[in-house]
């Protein structure tokens, strides 16, 4: 199996030194891929800017924007059989780009945000016999958001986890998540670490995947 992995946040740059962003620390992307290549799979990691290192044996393809972290997956999909996107992607950028670091004024300063481009919706087209894993980072109605999400973004599963608790989501080594299957099984996990999670995480991909080459 191979599969490409997204981790981080991605920044969005006002100028020169400014960014908007998200506290996503790619620590349970970067466990996805450890576990992964521990077990013997081929993994291209997109990762986002982050303070840890990657496993070894993974192909790391470093990015910075959400735009560049689309460019790279899409280049890099025809080859997997597995996408799963654990990235906090920024959902908005500046209009533009300042050249120039902007001086303070002694004012305020507003900023028209735009969307950025949404990484699973546009790959849609591309999913063919591939399995493509989401994450839901919610903080009220979990499931019935992430639910929505599976949907509109037409995958085979997709991760919930409560991001508002202090032991679960951003930052932190433990999550409180639910696998949710586009047949409508839903598992709650509870609490457990990014490692365990990781291991959920993965043996699920492959029971999906064996399900995948078995229907013809
Ligand atoms: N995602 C993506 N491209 C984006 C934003 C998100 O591919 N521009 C992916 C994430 O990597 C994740 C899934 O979509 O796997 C859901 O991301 P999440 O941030 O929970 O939700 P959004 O779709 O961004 O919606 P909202 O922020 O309104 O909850």
């Amino acid at each position: 199996m191979k599969l490409i992995i997204t981790a981080g946040p991605t920044r969005e740059f006002i100028d020169p030194v400014r960014f908007i962003s998200n506290r996503s620390s790619g620590k349970m992307g970067y466990s996805i891929a450890d576990e992964a290549v521990s077990r013997g799979y081929e993994v291209i990691l997109i990762s986002g800017p982050v303070n840890i290192l990657p496993p070894p044996k993974v192909n790391l393809i470093e990015v910075i924007d959400a735009e560049s972290m689309f460019k790279a997956v899409k280049e890099n999909i025809i080859y997997c059989d597995v996408l799963v996107m654990a990235a906090a992607v920024c959902d908005w950028k500046p209009i533009k780009k300042f050249k120039n670091k902007l001086k303070k004024n002694g004012k305020g300063l507003t900023l028209k945000l735009v969307p950025t481009k949404d990484i699973l919706s546009e790959l849609k087209n591309k999913k063919e016999k591939k399995i493509f894993i989401g994450f839901a980072a919610e903080t009220e109605n979990i499931i019935e958001n992430a639910k929505k999400k599976l949907i509109e973004k037409n995958l085979d599963m997709i991760v919930a986890n409560d991001v508002l608790s202090p032991d679960s989501g951003f930052e932190v080594d433990t999550n409180r998540a639910w696998l949710i299957f586009s047949n409508g099984v839903i598992k709650d996990l509870g609490l457990l670490s990014k490692k365990m999670l990781a291991r959920e995480i993965l043996t699920s991909i492959e029971i999906l995947y064996l399900k995948k080459q078995t229907v013809f």
